[in-house]
């Protein structure tokens, strides 16, 4: 039994160092027809309160660290307009955005989420849960499980997410606002059905879901293919979440252009391992 572990998840409730166990196996199921339903799944009051405090008071440390971006972007994460395109095309609609995150190269060795995302047991429940095996942790040093702020008027505009899996722990919840919004398998490989985006973006609702988090919550999220935002967050309390992101591909990183726009700077990492992507989707 891992020590640390049983002071983070309610492995009580949640057994996954035991993927055999009758609950596990139960709730690996739910997830899998979730995520292959809708590019989604929670679980409900997997993070211990005494946990979320710790990692509460380890981003509230660091606050003054956080990098905010608030360049006006588009679905695709960048903000450079494309002229040669057609005027209506989904890259050439840019949205405002307020929205930071806390590196995860500033998080404290002992850190409580650093800890988490680095436990096997996390990993291989992940996996199942996805029915993706292997999956691996983002090699992106900036990115791989950074916290996210979003201040009171915070917004999150539509977009694709870089890696293919993320997970979504909510640590603090705004008084009001700041809503998951997502548009399940929108895109997938090789087809970005441009169309289809396009409509969301003109404020089509039909496509869209909403998911409410509850603090403590884990959400797990297929963000590559599924277009989503977060609403604008209402009230006088930061809305704070902890993003830790798995991959397909051990080896790659954000691009430069990303890591740039979102996390505020490049490493040599990002220029060294800045080779297209194989599933033919903008990145
Ligand atoms: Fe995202």
């Amino acid at each position: 039994m891992n020590d640390r572990l049983k002071t983070i998840v309610d492995l009580e409730k949640y057994p996954i160092q035991d993927l055999r166990s009758q609950k596990i196996k139960e709730l690996i199921s739910k997830c899998n027809d979730e995520l292959d339903q809708f590019s989604c799944s929670t679980i409900p009051n997997f993070i211990l309160p005494q946990s979320l405090e710790v990692m509460n008071e380890e981003l509230k440390h660091k606050i003054d660290k956080v990098y905010m971006s608030n360049k006006s972007i588009n679905s695709y994460l960048y903000s450079k307009d494309d002229p040669l395109l057609p005027k209506n095309h989904p890259k050439r609609i840019f949205m405002e955005r307020d929205n930071g995150y806390l590196n995860s190269d500033l998080f404290e060795k002992n850190s409580e989420m650093k800890f988490l995302y680095e436990q096997e047991e996390l990993l291989k429940f992940i996996s199942a849960c996805l029915g993706v095996s292997p999956i691996y942790r983002w090699a992106d040093p900036l990115a791989c499980h950074a916290y996210n702020v979003m201040k009171p008027e915070g917004v999150l505009p539509w977009h694709f997410d870089s890696c293919e899996f993320t997970l979504s722990l909510m640590i603090q919840k705004p008084e009001k606002g700041g809503i998951f919004e997502y548009c399940p398998f929108i895109r997938e490989p090789g087809n970005e059905n441009f169309d289809e985006v396009k409509k969301v973006l003109d404020g089509d609702r039909t496509r869209v879901r909403q998911l409410k988090l509850e603090p403590g919550d884990l959400q797990i999220f297929k963000g590559r293919f599924t277009l989503h935002r977060v609403t604008k967050v209402e009230g006088n309390k930061p809305r704070y979440l902890c993003i830790p992101a798995y991959v397909l591909d051990p080896w790659r990183v954000n691009t430069p252009e990303h890591s740039e726009a979102i996390y505020g700077k490049v490493l040599p990492i990002h220029i060294e391992r800045n080779k297209p992507r194989s599933d033919g989707l903008t990145d």
